[in-house]
């Protein structure tokens, strides 16, 4: 059973407890993932060949700090860093280390930003110099199974159709889609109802109201959807060693469509006017 309630009587994470938000909602929301956007942007010129990614996630840091901002991510259930910097196989939670980056790379890099109480949370895939015809490839699948379940994500249809949107496109494409992670309501909490599954059948789910605020962050891989989780507790890898992906916006559902609230200011990563080629 899925019940709705307004937003600002929700303060933790309940069940089937789906919040609803209203205009307070959506302009922290778009404070939040403007902020988050911008840093998105800054970082990418520091993504090249011989950069630690500890070094990046100290530039968010700063800018956050700067910004009168928190990562969210910093001391989250014992998680130590501004952001997850996940690198080729990588599928997600990726930690920042020492260790440099590397010409033929490709890395996720997912923020989340505090502002004034809301979370804006967005990700997406960088390359390290030129990467191989495959990876870029692999990019390509994933901006566009995440432009797919925006556009499916309009009040009448379902959670279900979002994922359904990205299953069929991406397994059309010969790749898979992650089912161990998923997308999840955002707000005032990190993480809230609803889940946002990145498979599954149209017309499942939850339906979809105006009001509702959410990330939709598909993880595809090159090769079978298994993951593992490495012995730090956090990383996760594809079991069979292929190459992952992942891009992620903040959304809210409105009287007619859906708002993106953590698009670039630089329009670099709009899903909405990518190529289609
Ligand atoms: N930003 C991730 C998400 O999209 C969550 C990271 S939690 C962390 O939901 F602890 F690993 F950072
Ligand atoms: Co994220
Ligand atoms: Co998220």
């Amino acid at each position: 059973m899925t019940t709705y309630v307004d937003a600002t009587s929700k303060k933790k994470r309940m069940h089937g407890v789906i919040p609803l938000h209203g205009e307070e909602g959506f302009a922290g929301m778009r404070k939040a993932g403007a902020l988050t956007a911008e840093v998105l942007d800054l970082v990418a010129p520091m993504v090249e060949p011989g950069t630690p990614t500890e070094r990046i996630d100290r530039f968010i840091y700063e800018f956050a700090r700067d910004n009168g901002a928190m990562p969210a991510t910093l001391n989250y259930r014992g998680y130590r860093y501004s952001s997850c910097t996940s690198i080729n196989h990588v599928v997600c939670h990726g930690m920042p280390s020492d260790k440099p980056l590397r010409e033929g790379d490709i890395v996720n890099i997912d923020v989340t930003l505090i502002v004034d109480g809301w979370h804006g949370d967005s990700s997406r895939m960088y390359t390290v110099g030129a990467v191989s015809r495959k990876a870029e490839r692999l990019i390509e699948v994933t901006y566009e199974c995440l432009r797919l379940g925006i556009e499916a994500a309009k009040p009448g249809n379902t959670t279900g159709d979002i994922g359904a949107a990205i299953q069929r496109y991406a397994e059309a494409e010969r790749t898979s889609v992650v089912r161990d992670f998923v997308g999840h309501g955002i707000g005032r909490l990190f993480h809230d109802e609803p889940n946002i599954l990145h498979f599954g059948n149209p017309g499942t789910g939850v339906e979809l109201k105006p009001g509702m605020i959410f990330t939709i962050e598909p993880m595809i891989n090159l090769g079978r959807p298994q993951v593992k989780i490495l012995n730090d507790g956090w990383t996760a890898v594809t079991r069979d060693r292929t190459l992952s992906a992942q891009c992620e916006h903040s959304v809210g559902i409105t009287e007619t469509g859906v708002e993106i609230f953590t698009l670039s200011p630089r329009d670099i990563f709009n899903p909405l006017i990518a190529r289609t080629a």
